[in-house]
């Protein structure tokens, strides 16, 4: 294994960074000189986003993950929080070659959690976090832990990415799922390398399709829906970010379509009496159109917004569809 050490990130530098975070005030502009290992030569002014639905959150100790958390917050027009240490990680905590260093014991106890310095506000806005840490030994530093024990991010989809001199991410988030319930969705982990410059960073920003939306075809009409901001919608939008799902539906009742999404989505069931173009998850895992009206114990995923009632009755009530979600 081949690592880089780099000095640690100057007092300044994070004062700086702080003013950019949530909470804080006005963004400050910057042309910091990087010790990171990644092509990023500034870093993005980001500024605090009224309606930002995106948290970028991470922990830099020499710069490179930050670089990344940066561009990226700036890419998708997010939000963005630091993950500061109480106390300083110095140059000699940091010093893998010898195993009694600060940051080699932690990452050996499963226990440690290191203190932060301040949490963020509230993360009530936020659907999505993007979660940033180096790799250090093969996992996030405990400090990772230390953040997800303090907030709560139940019902958000969390995309974790990191950085390492050489070693691909691996299991590398698994301890940090670990701390989170089944509400949470977590996607795979994206690993930059040192060669990563601020092109494939926003390239791979893109791939996210974060501020896209989800888009719904009966047969091969496109309708306009309000999704709910949910975590049952973040899970479907995971479901189908790669590519579109089909799902096969059958009328029923004389007034709903149904059909099976073939996978479990988070369910918050309550009794609902539906009207036209209502769409719930029934039983957690069949997706149901209504043209008509039911009363049953659902969880609401969306409206359709372009349709009379006489319009999705001529669409739905005269034989079974097929229904495409999709994020393209
Ligand atoms: C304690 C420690 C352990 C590390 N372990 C690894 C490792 O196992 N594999 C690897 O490729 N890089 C390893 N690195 C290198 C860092 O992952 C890499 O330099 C990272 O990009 C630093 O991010 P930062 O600049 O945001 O702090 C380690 C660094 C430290 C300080």
């Amino acid at each position: 294994m081949k690592i880089m050490m780099k000095k640690t990130v100057s007092c300044l530098m994070a004062i700086i960074i702080m003013a950019v975070c949530i909470g804080g005030t006005p963004a400050l502009a910057e042309d910091a000189v990087s010790s990171a290992t990644v092509k990023v030569d500034h870093f993005p002014v980001v500024e605090k986003h009224e309606d930002a639905k995106v948290l970028v959150a991470y922990f830099s100790v020499n710069d490179t993950t930050r670089a990344i958390a940066l561009t990226l917050a700036d890419a998708l027009a997010a939000d963005v929080f630091e993950i500061i240490p109480e106390v300083p990680y110095t140059e000699e905590d940091l010093n893998y070659n010898d195993s009694s260093t600060r940051a080699t014991v932690e990452q050996r106890d499963t226990a440690a959690r290191p203190a932060i310095s301040a949490l963020p506000e509230s993360l009530e806005q936020y659907n999505t976090i993007l979660l940033g840490y180096p790799f250090w030994w093969g996992k996030a530093p405990r400090i990772m832990e230390t953040f997800l024990e303090s907030i709560d991010v139940g019902g958000k989809t969390i995309i974790p990415f990191c950085t390492s001199a050489s070693s691909p991410a691996g299991a590398s988030a698994d301890d940090l799922k670990k701390m989170t319930d089944d509400t949470t969705t977590w996607m795979d982990v994206k690993r930059f390398d040192n060669g990563s410059d601020a092109q494939a960073i926003r390239e791979w920003a893109e791939t996210l399709k974060l501020g896209e939306k989800m888009k719904l075809y009966i047969n091969d009409t496109a309708v306009s829906v309000d999704w709910e901001d949910s975590e049952s919608v973040a899970a479907l939008r995971e479901l189908v970010r790669e590519e579109p799902l089909s799902v096969q539906m059958s009328m029923y009742g004389g007034f709903e379509q149904v059909g099976s999404l073939g996978s479990k989505l988070p369910r918050n069931d309550s009794q609902t009496t539906t009207e036209a173009g209502d769409i719930v998850l029934y039983s957690g895992n069949q997706i149901v159109i209504f043209y008509g009206s039911n009363s049953w114990s659902y969880t609401r995923l969306g409206r359709i917004t372009d349709k009379s009632a006489v319009e999705l009755a001529d669409m739905l009530g005269n034989g079974d569809v097929v229904v495409t979600l999709s994020m393209d």
